[in-house]
């Protein structure tokens, strides 16, 4: 990007103008694209945004304390505790894309419920570049709020970053000084740790998946993927102390990209690799096995759902 100031402050203007005295709403995922999207919109209309954060429950550990930490300047902040709503939608839920539909269809309905109470006429998107190619073909289906317009009347829908790359997302993070851990983080998909989990979203699976993510984040920060993560794909036996046992299968991947769209599995040296999997099995005594995927996209997706 030539000059991330002046982008700033042309976004703000244009924000500014196109809501000018109505209420906007954002969803507020934690990611730095909803993060930039939601700085960008509170510096043109202040509180006149309410930036909605529904902790799913399929967050990273510290998602929901880190939010509220980086975000309590702003004080129409809203934070919506629906972890069991989330866990009941997604039961006996197995195929992968029932699985995104269930997750975004509980997520409208939370934030269907306080656009109604702000009264909303504006909803601001973190929508950049990658995203709108890939909505356009058949890949996934995208966005956790792609439905959101649809099923709400807007007056109109303000995506100040639709023509960025994730990389000057994060220039205009920094200069926003959203804090490091929000501006460097690695991206993170909006259904979460859901598509980190194979087959049926589970509370286990879950204590597993987030546990074992924060490892992998932790320990990779110094080697600087683009993404890494940990996703729960099965059981196998094992042995603990004495016992055999039939534990679950973590999988470790950790990739280099531009956007996402296509990425190379990240050559990592074998003391890194071991020290992660003693922590996660030493970590999480129903853990057996630890993996390392060494597959490219394509032909894997970065995400196991
Ligand atoms: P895949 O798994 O398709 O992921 O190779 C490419 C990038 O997109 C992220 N991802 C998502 N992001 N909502 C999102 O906001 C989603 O439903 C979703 N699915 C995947 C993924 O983490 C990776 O960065």
């Amino acid at each position: 990007m030539v000059d991330v100031d002046a982008f700033i402050g042309e976004k703000v203007d244009e924000i500014a103008e196109a809501i000018g005295d109505a209420e906007a709403i954002i969803a507020l995922s934690g990611g730095v694209d909803s993060s930039t999207a939601a700085a960008l919109a509170y510096e043109a209309v202040g509180d006149q945004l309410t930036p909605v954060y529904v902790d799913t429950g399929l967050m990273r550990k510290g998602e929901t304390e880190g939010i509220r930490e980086t975000f309590a300047y702003m004080d129409s902040l809203r934070i919506v505790d629906a972890q069991e709503r989330f866990l009941d939608a997604l039961s006996g839920v197995t195929d992968p894309e029932e699985k995104r539909h269930a997750i975004g269809e509980q997520f409208i309905r939370e934030f269907e419920t306080v656009a109604g109470e702000t009264g909303a006429d504006y909803l601001v998107q973190g929508t950049i570049y990658p995203d709108r190619i890939e909505s356009e073909g058949t890949i996934k289906s995208h966005h956790n709020v792609g439905g959101l317009p649809e099923r709400i009347d807007f007056e109109g829908i303000v995506e100040p970053m639709r023509d960025l790359y994730k990389d000057e997302v994060r220039e205009v993070a920094r200069a926003l000084d959203l804090e490091e851990v929000v501006s460097e983080r690695m991206p993170f998909p909006g259904p979460g740790l859901a598509v980190r989990i194979i087959g049926e979203v589970t509370e286990e699976k879950l204590d597993v998946a987030r546990e074992a993510n924060h490892v992998v984040e932790q320990e990779l920060a110094e080697h600087d993927p683009w993404q890494a993560l940990a996703a729960v794909i099965g059981k196998a036996t094992g042995v603990k102390g004495d016992n055999r046992v039939h534990g679950w299968v973590v999988a470790v991947r950790s990739v280099e990209s531009r956007d996402g769209m296509t990425a190379r599995a990240q050559e990592l040296d074998w003391e890194t690799l071991q020290r992660i999997q003693s922590r996660i099995t030493g970590e999480n005594e129903t853990v057996a096995r630890v993996l390392y995927d060494v597959t490219h996209k394509p032909p894997a997706t970065i995400e196991y759902e």
